[in-house]
């Protein structure tokens, strides 16, 4: 079985708060999420119709797709509101020394 390892994928200052953000994880995109200081990291499109949920404000823990107007809730991946049904893929987080790294 392979194990995901994780990637350092930028500077936790470069995250603005309550904010998301797309990085590069070993060539894979995916999606920070800042919510109140958590970082969460996901799939970067809209499961309706492929938005892009970059650049987004994170509010009350959810992110909301400006194509439509469905929301995720960023501490699950979760779809909390029509046109999206199911949830982001979600990857596991963690910070070190001022880091944020993603295992993929
Ligand atoms: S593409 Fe996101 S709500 Fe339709």
């Amino acid at each position: 079985m392979a194990t995901n390892t994780f990637v350092d994928v930028m500077a936790v200052d470069e995250l603005p708060l309550n904010r998301t953000k797309i990085v590069d994880a070993n060539g894979k995109r995916l999606m920070l999420a800042n919510d109140n200081g958590e970082i969460h990291a996901f799939s970067p499109y809209c499961t309706h119709d492929g938005g892009d949920l970059d650049g987004k404000t994170v509010e009350d823990h959810e992110v909301t797709c400006h194509r439509h107007g469905a929301k995720f809730d960023v501490r699950t991946g979760e779809a909390t509101k029509m046109p999206a049904v199911f949830g982001l893929t979600s990857y596991e987080t963690k910070v070190e020394d001022g880091r944020i790294y993603v295992a993929v």
